[in-house]
């Protein structure tokens, strides 16, 4: 429509002269004008059944591979991982994954929070309590009892102050106590990761603190650049993008008057390090929508101070708050933060609950394992399945649904593909691989089976994992179509030997998907 504007034609005659142009007879069956000037495109049932057949992977590497640097989950590692770190670590993952997937080189760096004030408190805090692991079991409650003690006594404050600088001072004792609770905690949240399927790993860890040493010649390269000015004791740097209401510049303060230095300053070292150590192409952000403006300015202040060049693509990608499912924040019932590990531990008991109910006949240990895979997975899955940008509602009975989707449905449509084999006696190997998809449900199934590649390369460039969670939907759903539509086991012969070979590239593609999200499967549920 668009085009046929410019050239000042008209859109059917457009669509006319298109099809009698293009060369596609060994891919194409038919080609139809339809409405204004749509053309539709029927793929012949040969170059389907080719590129489905046994041989062809249904994802192939990218033509031009680049390494890209994923920051997300990023916890403050003062205090446990509750319910607002969740958006970041699962959203993050899985844009890393189908990065991966897609064949470009992944970095993962989780710029975990281990450093400023509050750790001064803690350690000194730790130092007072005798600083057995017990104590550090619960590091919420840990983090209160500290902060506590902080406000109420001025000698324990003092103190705190003073571990900071020694902390920060490099002092060897002080250091050691760090260390110690930098190392608990972190082991909190690797069990976290573990238990949500997130690739990060010790070695991602690239925490603030890793930065500190550099952040002088952050400073200093700002000033001989000229980049710097004082305003009330602070060093800011002042760009003309970013003006407050009164049209006044916004600073972006690099060092406070103390000399300490802030997240900003940090993030900037950071940047830097991406692009000089790390030769990222792509950098992407994962975290709340609370940060964009910290984002824009650090993006360009280091593109002024030439801390990143103009190749290197510097994407924050921010998502909205998890809200209760009546759209208020998140809390437990009176008030406090939602661990992440008791979300994880109730979305399992509600999962077993259900599985009891639908499959009484499976044993305790078995109901407890597809528990495990469809709780976690219903959790991750509610999530990701939106649009990020969006602020989004929990609701246990949405998300645990067998209808809809949800990941319940998407793993229960797996195990309808497993149960086809199983009952079939049928072993996948001995196929000969080949499909002749020519039932309208087929056809429909096997185009979309190979849009697989095309909606990863989207969730690539947009980071948005919902364009996957909505394409392995619609999969799941045609496959239920086909599957009513079309016999497959008492189908005769050859049908039949083509129909299970599709079934097994959608067993394949729904088990492919879902794991980019990092979400399991089990074979019956
Ligand atoms: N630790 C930060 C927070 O909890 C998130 C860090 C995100 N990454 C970054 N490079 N600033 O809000």
């Amino acid at each position: 429509m668009a085009a046929a504007k410019r050239l000042k034609t008209n859109p059917r005659e457009l669509a006319t002269a298109v099809i009698d142009t293009v060369a596609l007879d060994d891919i194409v069956e038919q080609l139809d004008i339809a409405g204004p000037g749509f053309i539709n495109i029927f793929l012949s049932a040969e170059f389907l059944a080719a590129r489905l057949a046994r041989e062809q992977p249904l994802v192939s590497p990218a033509q031009h591979p680049y390494t890209a640097v994923v920051d997300y989950s990023s916890p403050n590692l003062a205090k446990e991982m509750h319910v607002g770190h969740i958006r970041s670590t699962i959203i993050g993952d899985a844009v890393a994954k189908v990065l991966e997937c897609l064949g470009h080189n992944v970095i993962r760096q989780n710029h975990v929070g281990d450093w400023g004030t509050q750790f001064g408190m803690l350690i000194t805090y730790l130092t007072e309590t005798g600083a057995n692991s017990q104590v550090l079991e619960d590091l919420e409650e840990f983090y209160r009892a500290a902060k506590q003690r902080f406000d109420a006594d001025a000698d324990f404050a003092t103190r705190s102050r003073l571990a900071v600088v020694g902390l920060q001072g490099g002092q060897p004792e002080l250091r050691r106590q760090w260390q110690r609770f930098i190392d608990i905690s972190l082991n909190h949240c690797q069990a976290l990761y573990g238990r949500l399927g997130v690739s990060l790993s010790r070695e991602d860890v690239h925490a603030e603190s890793a930065y500190n040493d550099d952040l002088p010649n952050v400073i200093e390269s700002l000033r001989e650049q000229g980049l710097l000015e004082e305003s009330d004791g602070a060093q800011c740097v002042f760009l003309d993008e970013f003006k407050g209401k009164d049209d006044q510049p916004l600073p972006v303060i690099v060092q406070k008057s103390d000399g300490g230095y802030l997240y900003a300053t940090t993030d900037l070292a950071a940047v830097r390090h991406r692009h000089n150590q790390l030769n990222a192409q792509r950098v992407l952000y994962f975290t709340d929508a609370r940060q964009v403006l910290h984002f824009k300015q650090i993006f360009a202040v280091a593109r002024k101070a030439g801390f990143a060049d103009a190749a290197m693509s510097l994407e924050h990608h921010p998502f909205g708050n998890m809200l209760g499912k009546d759209g208020k924040p998140f809390k437990t019932r009176d008030g406090g933060v939602v661990k992440l590990a008791e979300l994880l531990d109730e979305a399992e008991a509600r999962a077993f609950d259900l599985v009891t109910q639908k499959n009484s006949e499976l044993g305790e240990d078995e109901r407890r394992e597809i528990a495990r895979v469809v709780g976690i997975g219903a959790v991750k899955y509610a999530d990701l399945a939106k649009n990020r940008t969006s602020d989004y509602h929990f609701d246990w009975d949405q998300m645990l649904a067998f209808e809809g989707n949800t990941a319940p449905y998407l793993q229960y449509a797996y195990t309808r593909v497993q149960s086809v084999f199983r009952r079939g006696n049928i072993d996948v190997e001995s196929l000969t691989g080949e499909t002749a998809p020519s039932e309208p449900a087929e056809r429909t199934l096997a185009v979309t089976l190979l849009r697989f590649q095309e909606v990863l390369e989207q969730v690539a460039a947009d980071a948005y994992p919902h364009y996957l969670c909505t394409y392995l939907y619609e999969l799941a759903s045609q496959f239920m179509r086909f599957y009513e539509a079309c016999p497959v086991l008492t189908a005769p012969g050859k049908v039949r030997d083509s129909r299970l070979h599709l079934c097994l590239r959608v067993a394949e593609t729904l088990k492919n998907g879902l794991g980019l999200l990092g979400i399991e499967t089990v074979e019956r549920m």
